[in-house]
């Protein structure tokens, strides 16, 4: 499978390739996508097989302008408020499907709504621009393993069940987008991500309890299994030092002040920075996968901010696996 540099004719490739009903990856400003035309049910259907992905779990789709998204789904006024301020860029939305939406029902796994975004990223707009269609997407990773943030992430996970993927370096965001239902008068956050609830909370008002009661429960967001984001390695979080046995370790580090002991580190952001650390928590997870220790131990990040989004990813990272 061919990792492109993006030139006009890369690009107008892609294009075609998504329109035969090809899988085309893209980078965006959060993560790599698997894209795919939104409109054709077997191209979809080739993502969930290409990534090994549970059907109940649905996908966001991704549009090269607003009005292209807004031929798919209802935006009530405040969905348009949130629209102005944070697209394109890393937020989806979950609004109504139209009566008339030409996305194929796989999107959607059985629900009536659709998860709609506009990304921000130079390379992802021309590659939309290009495709002509509304692109179905998830992170172009198996499934439950760590997404990609570089375009050999991409190809080590998936190899030949991709025909493109246009090579944009390493994305600037590094954490998927920020995922908000907009179906009820309440907006409630499904998945953390690069927006954080500080931001949102400026334009839909404050979103009522703690952290943990706003992000919906695995039935409302199906994505949100366990297990997930995970690497090969097993993880160990809050870690403040060696753990007292004869496991060899590689840490995960953040801020200045890190333990010895370890026989790998790589550190999240020695600076203590959130978005330093969002950057590059998957490279890194990725990095550490390929060390060959027995496990992964993970500082503690502070629970604010894009914090709330690192820790989301961390946890899943570790959960116990469905597998063993
Ligand atoms: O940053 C991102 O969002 C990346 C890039 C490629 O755009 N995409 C991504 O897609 O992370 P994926 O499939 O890995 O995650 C989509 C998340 C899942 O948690 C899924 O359950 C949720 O969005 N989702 C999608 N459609 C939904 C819907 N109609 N209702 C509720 N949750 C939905
Ligand atoms: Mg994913």
């Amino acid at each position: 499978m061919p990792q492109s540099k993006p030139s006009d004719a890369t690009i107008t490739r892609a294009g075609e390739i998504i329109r035969a009903g090809g899988l085309v990856a893209f980078p965006t400003e959060t993560v790599y996508g698997l894209g795919a035309d939104a409109t054709n049910d077997r191209a979809v259907a080739r993502i969930f097989a290409a990534k090994g992905r549970p059907e109940f779990n649905p996908l966001i789709v991704h549009g090269a302008s607003r009005e292209a998204l807004e031929a798919l789904v209802v935006l009530s006024p405040l969905a348009d408020k949130v629209a102005d301020r944070f697209w394109p860029g890393p937020l989806s939305l979950i609004l109504s499907r139209r009566a008339d939406c030409p996305v194929s029902r796989l999107c959607s796994a059985g629900l009536d709504t659709l998860a709609v975004r506009l990304p921000a990223h130079p390379l992802a707009q021309r590659f939309l621009a290009a495709a002509n269609r509304p692109i179905a997407a998830p992170s172009a990773n198996r499934s439950g393993g760590i997404s990609p943030t570089r375009a050999e992430h991409v190809t080590e996970s998936l190899g030949e069940a991709v025909d493109m993927v246009l090579d944009g370096g390493a994305c600037p965001g590094g954490l998927e987008s920020t995922v908000l239902d907009m179906t009820s008068d309440t907006p409630t956050i499904l998945r953390p991500g690069l927006i954080t609830e500080e931001e949102l909370s400026e334009v839909v008002g404050p979103l009522t309890g703690n952290v943990s009661n706003k992000i919906k429960s695995p039935s409302k967001s199906p994505g949100q299994l366990a297990s997930h984001y995970a690497p090969a390695t097993p993880v160990r979080l809050n870690a403040r030092g060696p753990a007292n046995t004869e496991t060899e370790e590689a840490l995960l580090a953040f801020g200045p002040n890190v333990p010895e002991g370890f026989a790998v580190t790589s550190n999240l952001s020695i600076a203590g920075d959130l978005i330093e650390a969002a950057t590059n928590l998957f490279a890194l997870l990725h990095q550490l996968d390929r060390a060959g220790m027995a496990r992964i131990a993970v500082m503690p990040v502070p629970e604010a901010g894009l914090g709330v989004a690192i820790n989301d990813r961390l946890r899943r990272a570790a959960a116990p696996r469905p597998n063993g």
